[in-house]
Order: C-alpha cells, then sequence, then structure tokens
C-alpha cells in the first residue's frame, strides 16, 4: 500500500477536534482513506450500507474501471484472454499473478486433471437431494460436504493445504455440476475423462451417456471455454465478499466457497442469467417484440418490482465488456447450430436496441450485462435454464479462491466485522408474562 502525500482531514461542526486520515494509491483506481483508526480516534463508526464507498480490502487480483467498460484480470484485458487464452491458462493467472508458458501449463492441466474425480461416497450424499431440486441448492449442499472428504486440505494455515483445496475446487466443480444435472434427469453419472480439455470434459460429463459414443463439438467447447473465462472473476463482487468474510472466521475453503456459492445464488447477483431467460420466455409467451413496449413501461413503473434483467451493474455505467463478447459468442453458437434465427435472440436484440436508446435506462446508464446473452448461449449448448447458475459458480470458483487465498496470505488480515448504526429499542426491563 502506497501512502498518498495528501491526507484527508474530517472535520466537525459541533467545533469536536480535526482527524487526518491517511490517503493510499493504488496502481489504478481511486485512492482510498484509510478510516482504521477512526472509531479509537472519535468514537464513531462509518455508515455505508451496501459498500457504495468502501473498500474492503487491498487486492492485485482484477480490476474493473466501470466507466471505460474495461475489466483486467492481473492487468490483462478481458478481450484478449478470451481470444488468445484458455480457461486453464486464466486459472493459473488468476492464481498465481501470471499466464503460465507451455511448461507450466502443461503441468498446470495435468495437476487439476488429476483431481477431476470426486470421492465415490459422493454420489450417496446427492441421492439425500430430491430429484427436483434446484441445482443451486444441491450445489450449496455438495461443495460444502468437501470438507468432509478431503480432510487433508482444510487447513488454511498450512499453503500447501490452500493450494491443494484450490486445485482440487476448481478441477471438482465440473464434475459436480454435471452430477447435479445428471441426478435431476435421472441418468447415470459419466465419470471425467482427462483426455479431454477442461470445458470440453465438462460437456461429456453433462451430454455422454453410457450407450453411446459422445463426440465434442469444438464449437461449443470454446463458446463454453469463454464463459468460463469471463465469469472467473469480478474483484470484491456480493459472493466474493461472502466468500472473504466467510474465510476470515478461519473456517475451512470448502465450507467459504460453499458461501459463495449460496450467495450467488440470488437473482441480483449470478441468478440473474437464469432470470433473463425467464424473462425473454415471458416476453415471448406474451407476444414477443410487440410485447417489449408494455414490459419497458412496466420496468420504469417504480411501483412494479419488475427489472430488465441482465441488465445495470452497481459497477459498469457502461457496456459490460463480457457481454460485448458474449455477444459475438452467441452469434456464432447459433450460427453453428443453425439457429441464427432463434426468436429469443431475436427477442434479446430487439429489447437491448430499445433499452439503449430509452431514455430511463440512458440517464442511468444502465447497459446490458454478462448475464444479458450468457443465458442465450447457455441454452443453445443444452444447458437447462436452472443450472445456468451452477455454470456461473463452476466458472467463478477460481476467482473465489484465488480472493480468499490472496487474503488468509496476507498477514494483516482480520476477522471481517462491520459495525452498525444501531435503531432499536434502549434498554429496558422484561416484564413478567402476565403483566406484558
Ligand atoms: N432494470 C430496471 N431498472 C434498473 C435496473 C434494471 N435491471 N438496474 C438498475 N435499475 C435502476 C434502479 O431502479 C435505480 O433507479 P432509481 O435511481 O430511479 O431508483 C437505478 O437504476 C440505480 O440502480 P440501483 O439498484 O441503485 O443499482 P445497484 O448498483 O444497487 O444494483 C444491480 C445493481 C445489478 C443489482 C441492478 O442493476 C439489477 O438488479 N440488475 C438486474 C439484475 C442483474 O442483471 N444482475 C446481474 C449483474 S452482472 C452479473 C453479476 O456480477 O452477478
Amino acid at each position: 500500500m502506497k501512502a498518498s502525500e495528501n491526507k484527508a482531514t474530517l472535520s466537525f461542526s459541533n467545533g469536536g477536534q480535526n482527524v487526518e486520515l491517511p490517503i493510499y494509491k493504488g496502481t489504478l483506481g481511486p485512492d482510498v482513506i484509510d478510516i482504521r483508526k477512526l472509531y479509537a480516534q472519535t468514537g464513531m463508526f462509518t455508515y455505508d450500507p451496501g459498500f457504495m464507498s468502501t473498500a474492503s480490502c487491498e487486492s492485485a487480483i482484477t480490476y474493473i474501471d466501470g466507466d471505460k467498460g474495461e475489466l483486467l484480470y492481473r492487468g490483462y484485458p478481458i478481450e484478449q484472454l478470451a481470444t488468445n487464452c484458455d480457461f486453464l491458462e486464466t486459472c493459473h493467472l488468476l492464481l498465481y499473478g501470471e499466464l503460465p508458458d507451455q511448461g507450466k501449463k502443461t503441468s498446470f492441466t495435468k495437476l487439476v486433471t488429476n483431481h477431476t474425480m470426486v470421492n465415490e461416497q459422493m454420489q450417496f450424499f446427492l441421492r439425500g437431494f430430491r430429484r427436483d431440486a434446484h441445482p443451486m441448492a444441491i450445489m450449496t449442499g455438495l461443495v460444502g460436504a468437501l470438507s468432509a472428504f478431503y480432510h487433508d486440505s482444510t487447513d488454511i494455515n498450512n499453503p500447501k493445504h490452500r493450494e491443494i483445496a484450490a486445485i482440487r475446487l476448481i478441477a471438482k466443480m465440473p464434475t459436480l455440476v454435471a452430477m447435479a444435472y445428471k441426478y435431476t434427469v435421472g441418468q447415470p453419472y459419466m465419470y471425467p475423462k482427462n483426455d479431454l480439455s477442461y470445458a470440453g470434459n465438462f460437456l461429456h460429463m453433462m451430454f455422454a451417456t453410457p450407450c453411446e459414443e459422445y463426440k465434442v463439438s469444438p464449437v461449443l467447447e470454446r463458446a463454453l471455454d469463454r464463459i468460463f473465462i469471463l465469469h472467473a472473476d469480478h474483484e470484491q463482487n456480493a459472493s466474493t465478499s461472502t466468500v472473504r468474510l466467510c474465510g476470515s472466521s478461519g473456517t475451512n475453503p470448502f465450507a467459504a466457497i460453499a458461501a459463495g456459492v449460496a450467495c450467488l445464488w440470488g437473482p441480483a447477483h449470478g441468478g440473474a442469467n437464469e432470470a433473463a431467460l425467464n424473462m425473454l420466455y415471458d416476453i415471448q409467451k406474451a407476444g414477443g417484440v410487440d410485447k417489449i413496449g408494455e414490459f419497458i413501461k412496466q420496468v420504469k413503473d417504480k411501483n412494479s418490482n419488475v427489472k430488465l434483467m441482465g441488465f445495470g451493474h452497481r459497477v459498469y455505467k457502461n457496456y459490460d465488456p463480457r457481454a460485448k463478447l458474449m455477444q459475438e459468442t452467441c452469434k456464432e453458437v447459433l450460427g453453428e447450430l443453425g439457429l441464427e434465427n432463434d426468436p429469443l435472440f431475436k427477442l434479446a436484440m430487439a429489447l437491448e436496441k430499445i433499452a439503449l436508446e430509452d431514455e430511463y435506462f440512458v440517464s442511468r446508464k444502465l447497459y446490458p450485462n454478462v448475464d444479458f446473452y450468457s443465458g442465450i448461449v447457455q441454452r443453445a449448448i443444452g444447458i437447462p435454464v436452472p443450472l445456468f447458475t451452477a455454470v456461473f459458480a463452476l466458472a467463478r470458483t477460481v476467482g473465489w479462491i484465488a480472493q480468499l487465498n490472496e487474503m488468509i496470505g496476507d498477514p494483516d488480515y482480520k476477522i471481517g466485522r462491520p459495525r452498525q448504526l444501531f435503531e432499536g429499542s434502549v434498554k429496558r426491563d422484561v416484564k413478567p408474562i402476565a403483566q406484558r
């Protein structure tokens, strides 16, 4: 952390003593005012629900410039990573800080591949779920349960344990997501096939059956790999902050990542891809493109509680760069599958065009985010809608674990413990029940 020569001075209108606060500069982005000693100096807390102005940690992993619509993993623009690298190279970059050379790529791929199977007991655990359980309910349980199977990688104070837990999580997530899917459709689980790529193996575990040979389509494999890259990390979003907060108590990495999965499920976060596709289905059922005007009217009505899912972002006040890449992939996949005239894609394009010209969206800087098109791509690949968020979780696992390990590796890390502005009752006495 580099201290700036500038300092911030906090003054009080009641004549209280001024407080000088240090300012730190990062390599990119806004400076931060260090308020850690504020309570000791003034007896006051800061108040920032939703972390609108609060940097919760120091990080060197991912940087977003929301105004420019720029996303960098370890300094590399997402567009370059999505077009020049594959997902496992991106994982290496996020975990260790650098893109691998050929030798390191080969050994990292081998390492991950060696851990793709899950303990055979896992399928009995899975059987406890109803067949119609939501895949994110299953994933929250399965990921948390990993800590019961891999006791030799649960000590977060041991760097070796942290490393092996990271590899296990990255390697096993596709297996678990595919198992959750196979369980809900009642098909036999397909074991990982380690001569396939990371994305190819996931497609195989999802769509192959023991009855016949399954051939991975290179276009779908590339599309899925791109989905994974685009979702791999996104700095201090809700689920990543959840993982950090959960991990700050010293819990094991599997438990912390399970907390991230649970947070991601919400429709304001990762659940938006499922919600966006369901929204498109609803508009289509109601009459398609002709009904967009009516739908947009509802979205603009504050009392309706209807949102244009896949639009808007806390940080991006410009087009989400991931949405642009996803739109490209969408066209490629639909072309490959002969679905160029897919009515949902056409509807999404029309909806996007109208929204981008509407004063409501323009004035609020609401642009499509990654989830606007990712659902259409996943649906075209054959992934069922309720599984979309689980695929997001699979891809985000590397980001979560990289951020968790960064935090634990920092000697200054402390348990996360926010304070509050208390608005409840002042102290009072309990009356005997007859007098209440
Ligand atoms: N549709 C309609 N109005 C919206 C939308 C939307 N999708 N998003 C924001 N607004 C309005 C909001 O009502 C508010 O209006 P006003 O100023 O009149 O009260 C204004 O825009 C600012 O919105 P906000 O809710 O204060 O912004 P936020 O930063 O708290 O919320 C968000 C960000 C992503 C939760 C929100 O934009 C949203 O709910 N979007 C839809 C869900 C979605 O697509 N989420 C995926 C995010 S990207 C993937 C990920 O990282 O998980």
